[in-house]
This record gives C-alpha cells, structure tokens and sequence, in this order.
C-alpha cells in the first residue's frame, strides 16, 4: 500500500513504492529502501515534495489501483521530448528561422512519441513540476497528445467547421499538434534566463514576452504544417479575446492552440518560479475550472484535462472533517475530485484497527462530513464537486473564501 510521505517526513529503512522524480528525472527507482543519504539527496533536492513509500500493514487490507505503468510511460514521453526539445533550443539563432533539414530528426522523434502513446494508452496522464523551458515543453508536449487522443472527433469537427480539413489527409492526425506543443515556447530560448527572475519584469521583457507566440511562429521552418505555424501563433489567445498578441475571438482560433493553451497553463500553474510557490494539481485544476481565469480556456478541452490528470494522487492521505484520516486508492475516470478512498486511520494519524478500516468508496459519497485538508492544505472546496462542471458565473461567489487559490492566475 501506498502512502504518500513528504520528504521531510523519510526515515531510513523506508521502501519506495514509486519511482522518485524531479522533473523529468528519474532520482531513485522504486523498490529501493532508503538510507540516511538518500534521504539527504532528497532534501537536497526536492524538499518539498512526496514520494510514495510502502506500508505492507495496510497493503493485505486494502487494494490500491495499481498507476506504476502510468507513470512510467508519462516519465520516458516526457524525457524524449525534453530531449527533443533541448537538441532543437541547440539549433536556435536569435532573428533566424530553424532549418528544415534541422528539425527534421526532430520531427521523426515528435512522430515516433506519437505512436508510442498510441500504442500504450494511459488511465491517467501524471507530470511533475516543469521548472525549465525543456521540462515545460515536455509537460505541453505529453498533456496535449494525451488531449488529443482524447478529443480527436471533436478536434476533427472543428477542423471541419473552419474549414481547414483541406490541408488534413487525416483529419484524426495528431502529428501538427504534437509538434506546434514541441516547438510552441521555441521564441522563448533567447530570453528565457532573463525572464525568470524575481525581480519584476522591465516593460521591454514584458514586450519580448508577449511578442513570443510570433517569434516562435516565424522561427519554425518553411515546411512546417501550415496549422501547426497557426497553433504556435495563437497559443496565448484566450476564449474571451483577452489573449495575445492578436486578441483574438474565440471562433477564429485554431483548435490546437486552444489545447496548447490548457496544457500550458496547467503545467504553468504547478510549477515554481522565482516570483510565486507552485500550486498544487487539485489548486490548480480549481483554479482553471473556477477562478477568474476561467474564461481563457475552451471548456470542452478543460473537461477532457480534468478527466485524465488526476489531481488527487494515489496514496494522498486525506484529513477529512470527521478527524479521521482516509487514503485514495484508486482514480475515478472522468471525476477527478472524487477518488476512491478508504478510512484508515484514527484523529491522530495512526492507523486504525482492521475492524474499523471502512471503504472504498467515492470521497463525494461523504455527504455530510467531507474532506478538510491534504497535507495540511485546506482542500474543503472540492466537496460537493464529483461530476466536473465549469460554473456559471453566479456559482463563482459561493466559493469566495477560496479567493487567494482562485487569484492566482497564470496570463
Ligand atoms: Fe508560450
Ligand atoms: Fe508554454
């Protein structure tokens, strides 16, 4: 059984019941019993973090769905296509267009991942924080050919709809996405040392920013798919014209970059930067869905990341409003605040006796009590929520206590 533990809370002798990752990279391989060395290295490095580690007493009580293949294949999509990406961040001149006789090892790379998640569908598309621009785009990449394989009917209808199905032989193709996610931050190399800082951002930064969706839109090579070009360009728009650099409407923006757009800004919301702390997966996904952002992001597309991200991880130790603790155990498909859970242990943390261990079942189905914190985090404004739907506006204020999670936005 699985209980995810904070770094700071490993002792030695402790089995990892997952791989440990920092980004992209694998840090220790499941299996391993901690030393007082590993455990410095962690500290080191991700002291804020969780890792999954074994609890064999509740392991013949209870099943936990089993997402180890799930994370391994979101683990090596996302390596190769941090590769991929730092290989052509390599090739980039400032002002100069990428060639294509360049970009074409690249592109085979790109189409290779593509058929690689065909292959192995995932329940659950799991990343971790993408701190650099490599680990960015891979988190995008990964997100939206999960997306895609998702979406590809309606992907193909709206394709149809602004009529660009003549430039697809395939219309389910998911190849120009996929590459416009690989080279959709490209602009960004040049600039990218001088814009993560915690000072704030001078005018000409702000300038050079906004000006980036162009800049990586003129940088990609002449044969390049024209929607592709497109994608990278409106990769800012918003579904409320807000977005830049064209302020575009939401009818006239290409399909794929409205999916670039909600895998970018979630895999945005969960990492750190020098001027803000990361927000976690479920502050996030409420943010998107809730917050005063929620007009950027074309609904539908929200819904299909809300079904395959999974905020709550397996193992997640729940403090519920009752006192007691309970554990998630498996994944709900298309619920994603509404894990399976098990009420294992008493007020204080300690497990409880195996007569009084009481589930599975949904954590909405705790009507009257719910769910108060995860890891000391209030997490209280996710009950009631089982079934994802993005509120009318009205809805918005009844969750105003919540503000400080909904304010943190990512333009
Ligand atoms: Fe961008
Ligand atoms: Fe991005």
């Amino acid at each position: 059984m699985p209980i995810l533990t904070s770094v700071k809370k490993l002792k030695p002798g402790m089995v990892l019941d997952q791989n440990v990752v920092n980004g992209v990279t694998v840090l220790l391989k499941y299996g391993i019993t901690l030393t007082p060395e590993h455990i410095d290295s962690l500290l080191g490095k991700i002291p804020n973090k969780k890792v999954r580690i074994v609890d064999s007493a509740l392991d013949e009580i209870v099943t936990f769905q089993d997402d180890s293949r799930d994370q391994d294949i979101s683990q090596i999509i996302r390596s190769e296509a941090a590769k991929l990406f730092t290989r052509t961040s390599r090739m980039v001149r400032p002002g100069m267009p990428l060639y294509s006789k360049d970009c074409a090892p690249v592109l085979k790379g790109v189409y290779q991942l593509i058929d690689t998640m065909g292959s192995c569908p995932v329940k659950a598309a799991l990343i971790d924080e993408g701190a650099d621009l490599a680990e960015h785009t891979a988190n995008v990449f990964y997100l939206c050919v999960a997306i895609g394989y998702s979406l590809r009917n309606y992907m193909r209808n709206e394709r149809h709809r602004l009529s660009y199905a003549n430039y697809i032989k395939n219309a389910m193709d998911l190849k120009p996405l996929a590459t416009a996610a690989m080279f959709h931050d490209i602009g960004l190399v040049p600039i990218w040392p001088q814009i993560n800082k915690p000072e704030k951002l001078t005018r000409e930064e702000i300038r050079l920013i906004r000006q980036h969706p162009k800049t990586s839109a003129d940088m990609l090579p002449d044969t390049i798919h024209p929607l592709t070009r497109q994608a990278v360009l409106m990769h800012h728009e918003n579904h409320d014209s807000s977005g830049y650099p064209q302020r575009m409407e939401k009818n006239k923006i290409n399909v794929l970059a409205k999916v670039i757009r909600v895998a970018d800004a979630f895999s945005a919301a969960i990492t750190s930067r020098s001027y803000r702390p990361a927000k976690t997966p479920i502050e996030a996904l409420y943010e998107m869905a809730y917050g005063k952002c929620r007009q950027y992001y074309d609904t539908k597309i929200l819904r299909i990341l809300s079904t395959i991200i999974q905020p709550i991880p397996i193992g997640a130790k729940l403090k519920l409003k009752s006192g007691l603790y309970a554990v998630v155990t498996k994944h709900t498909y298309k619920e994603p605040f509404n894990p399976e859970i098990v009420i294992a242990f008493d007020k204080e943390g300690n497990p409880l006796p195996t007569a009084r261990i009481t589930g599975p079942f949904p954590l909405q189905t705790l009507k009257r009590t719910g769910v108060e914190s995860f890891d000391g985090k209030d997490i209280s404004y996710i009950n009631g929520i089982s079934k994802f739907m993005i509120p009318k506006t009205s809805d918005i204020e009844i969750n105003h206590k919540y503000r400080e999670i909904l304010d943190l936005v990512y333009p």
